[in-house]
């Protein structure tokens, strides 16, 4: 008997259902919520109410391309946390009713680790164990994974996450949100001649705060000498500050890899879309003698197959959730 999974993801702005079959991807349908883009930042009020408008058509359209019915599921996976609380209640509270509507056990799945497993997608999967370097818009670790249900946090950022620190930098430039893409985007026409200061944390530990208050201060006062300063060196300024956080980045995952031995090395969420980090990543994956792993673009943002996979391998493991469950904001990642 195969085991269907439908998924559902509402952690933050997008609206994504799935369908896994075997562990094999039948849809992945998302809605992103642009109203947010008028703020320059989620405003979680809105998400909520977005979410409630989407929930029933984004689900209907995940089951009906991959061509399975709601009586053929096997269970309904949905994402517990970490994430916005109103977000987070429009999936569990939907999840739930289908679940209990259909008399099939509910699969919660922990947000974080779904980006992990967002490798096991589609071919070429990584071979246990590995190293995987998590950057997404509220998270930044270093994870040593040793199974699909097995995970050891090395390191992670002590204040902002990578993705808010693009964000936050192209928000001081006028860019719009979330400014990562647009960041990537820029810095295609641009070189990295600007520099700003390098945090110094021990071991596997990051730092991305103080970029924010030396670009604010850096744009301060080139801009008193010429109002400018922006619009004319718009490239060269998103090409630095990307170079300047990818540098952080690999820096510590070199260090975790030659510290532990893995050569096995993946790189999950939304930041893992990145151009520049994707390139320099098999660059310095070739100098290492790593064997490198990216997800395909429709896996590393936010997206419903990852908590269909994720659902998957708890599925197989037994590992249910009460229909007494409730979403969680911040949740740690252990496995
Ligand atoms: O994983 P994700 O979709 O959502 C969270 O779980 O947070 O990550 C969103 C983050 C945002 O900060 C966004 O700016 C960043 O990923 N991002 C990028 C790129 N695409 C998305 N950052 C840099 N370059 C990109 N191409
Ligand atoms: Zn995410």
């Amino acid at each position: 008997m195969s085991v269907v999974i439908l998924a559902i993801e509402s952690s933050c702005d997008d609206t994504a259902a799935a369908v896994i079959v075997d562990g094999q991807v039948k849809s992945n349908i998302l809605a992103d919520q642009k109203v947010h883009a008028l703020y320059g930042g989620v405003v979680p009020e809105l998400a909520s109410r977005a979410h409630q408008a989407n929930i029933v058509p984004v689900v209907d359209a995940a089951l009906k391309q991959s061509g399975v019915s709601a009586d053929q599921l096997s269970a309904i996976a949905f994402t517990r946390g970490p994430g916005l609380m109103g977000s987070l209640m429009v999936g569990v509270a939907f999840a739930k009713g289908l679940a209990l509507s259909h008399h099939i056990p509910l699969i919660e799945v922990h947000h974080l680790h779904a980006h992990v497993l967002a490798h096991f997608a589609e071919p070429p999967v990584p071979e246990f164990p590995f190293l995987c370097l998590l950057v997404s818009g509220g998270h930044t670790q270093i994870l040593l994974v040793r199974d699909h249900l097995q995970l050891e946090v090395l390191g992670s950022t002590t204040d902002d996450a990578a993705g808010e620190a693009f964000d936050k930098a192209g928000k001081l430039m006028g860019l719009g949100y979330p400014a990562g893409p647009l960041i990537d985007h820029h810095a295609r026409s641009g070189k990295p001649v600007f520099d700003f200061p390098h945090p110094q944390l021990p071991d596997f530990q990051f730092s991305f705060s103080g970029i924010k208050t030396s670009i604010r201060y850096f744009l301060q006062d080139q801009m008193a000498r010429d109002q400018d300063f922006i619009q004319k060196h718009l490239a060269d300024l998103c090409a630095s500050i990307q170079h300047h956080i990818v540098e952080i980045l690999l820096e510590k995952l070199i260090l975790a890899a030659r510290n532990t031995g893995i050569r096995n090395v993946t790189i999950a969420g939304g930041v893992s879309a990145n151009s520049r980090l994707r390139e320099r990543l098999e660059e310095v994956g070739q100098i290492e003698g790593w064997q490198t792993f990216v997800p395909q673009m429709a896996y590393s943002t936010d997206n419903a197959a990852m908590i269909g996979i994720a659902g998957y391998y708890k599925y197989q493991a037994g590992q249910f959730t009460d229909l007494s469950v409730k979403p969680m904001a911040r949740i740690p990642l252990n496995g």
